[in-house]
């Protein structure tokens, strides 16, 4: 299984994985990405018919800032 949040430390707002995986991330009110299906926490797995979009947004990042994993993140990321 896939986990997947967004480092807004790094994120430009470049609005590229909302258009690449819509149903996994979406843009807080100062345009950042987060992962819409845990709030960004990237403990809740990927369903297997999003991995694909998933992939797309990762590799589409311009500052890699979409982390990707096989197991759930434990660290406890930024709010939106
Ligand atoms: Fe940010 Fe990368 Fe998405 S810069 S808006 S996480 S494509």
């Amino acid at each position: 299984k896939k986990y997947t949040l967004v480092d807004q430390e790094t994120c430009i707002a470049c609005s590229a994985c909302g258009a690449s995986a819509p149903d996994i991330f979406d843009y807080n009110d100062d345009g950042l990405s987060y992962s819409i299906l845990d709030d960004n926490k990237g403990v809740t797995p990927i369903e297997e018919d999003l991995v694909d979009d998933l992939l797309d947004a990762y590799e589409g990042c311009p500052t890699d800032s979409i982390q990707v994993a096989d197991e759930p993140f434990i660290r406890v990321a930024e709010t939106v």
